[in-house]
């Protein structure tokens, strides 16, 4: 039976300041260094050594000097880590952290896909957004994240198709941008197809002053109404160069408020939807459930236990080719 990634785990309450203390302990006698993304709790972002978005995360990876990795984010993101240090040991806190946007589009799938477009003569390259399995970046052109697309998408030949996967909002917003058409793949993110048009509508009315940023991983509709729209780094320069203070309604992962409160905290931060119930509680449904698989207590055991190994795969040589090309040039 496959595990669901919303199951429940036997975690008991364990006191924060206790288990940061235990982590900072267990990074120096297991010779570890955190990673850590935007979008998990603000706490581990605070104990982890380097913290970023996808597309530093992966650099920052080059620059580890200890003999292990803690990876908190999700499976694809441990894997680009392992690729670019196939000497170190790379640890991620729950296996079940992964991405609906990696799922939705399976090495087996793609490839079968890729084999149908060359039957019917057409010539192609293949572009991955950065949130797809090992597996499927050992069978495609270029990778991507947020941060760089825009630049590797406007040098790519003129006189090639673009297929691009696996989400379907970031495709059709660099479509757009870059006046490059494109051949989409029908992915999308769990959590930025979640944001509704009329709670954003509503919360610009309740702040008219505000300026709405927004991930490009949003449907159309929503970057439509949005003032600003880049990954979470490009979101946090936006941020730094505001000095006056402002209101910011944050069309993203919940938990990227913390860097960029960090940041500005002259700034008020609501998150979209940002619904208040009866009770005064905002909706969670901008909370990436595989990033939240990442709690301190998981942070600890994986350094504790040396659990969960990511484990070098054959397609690895591949993969690493096409991502040190993409990421790191
Ligand atoms: P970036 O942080 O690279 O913008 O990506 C967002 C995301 O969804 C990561 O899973
Ligand atoms: Fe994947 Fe979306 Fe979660 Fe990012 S926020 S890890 S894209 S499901």
């Amino acid at each position: 039976m496959s595990q669901s990634v919303f199951e429940q785990t036997d975690e008991k309450w364990e006191d924060p300041l206790d288990l940061i203390d235990e982590i900072e302990e267990l990074k120096k006698e297991k010779d570890a260094t955190i990673l850590a993304h935007y979008y998990v709790d603000g706490e581990i972002q605070d104990v982890a050594d380097f913290t970023g978005d996808s597309l530093k995360l992966a650099r920052d990876a080059t620059k580890v000097t200890t003999s292990t990795i803690l990876f908190s984010g999700v499976h694809f993101m441990a894997e680009t880590a392992k690729m670019l240090n196939p000497e170190k040991t790379v640890l991620i806190p729950d296996l079940l952290a992964g991405c609906s946007l990696a799922e939705s589009c399976p090495a087996d799938k793609l490839a079968a896909y890729q084999e149908q477009l060359r039957a019917e003569g057409r010539d192609f390259l293949t572009v991955a957004y950065i949130n797809t399995s090992a597996a499927v970046k050992s069978l495609c052109d270029w990778i991507v994240t947020s941060g760089n697309a825009r630049e590797i998408v406007d040098k790519l030949p003129a006189d090639k198709e673009i297929l691009f996967v696996p989400d379907q909002h970031l495709g059709r917003y660099l479509s757009e941008v870059t006046g490059r058409e494109m051949i989409l793949w029908p992915g999308a993110c769990m959590v930025h197809e979640m944001f509704s048009l009329q709670d954003l509508l509503r919360a610009k009315k309740n702040n008219p002053e505000s300026i709405v940023i927004a991930h490009p991983e949003c449907p159309k509709n929503i970057l439509d109404a949005s003032d600003f729209i880049g990954g979470t780094e490009k979101m946090r320069r936006f941020i730094e160069s505001k000095s006056e203070p402002t209101t910011f309604l944050v069309a993203t992962e919940a938990n990227m408020i913390h860097p960029l409160e960090k940041l500005g905290p002259q700034h008020k931060f609501i998150p979209v939807p940002g619904i208040m119930t009866s009770t005064g509680e905002t909706c969670a449904c901008n909370r990436c459930p595989h990033m939240a698989r990442n709690t301190l207590q998981a942070v600890r055991d994986s350094l504790k236990k040396n659990q969960y190994e990511i484990e070098w795969q054959p397609f690895f040589d591949k993969a690493k080719d096409v991502v040190e090309k993409s990421l790191l040039n």
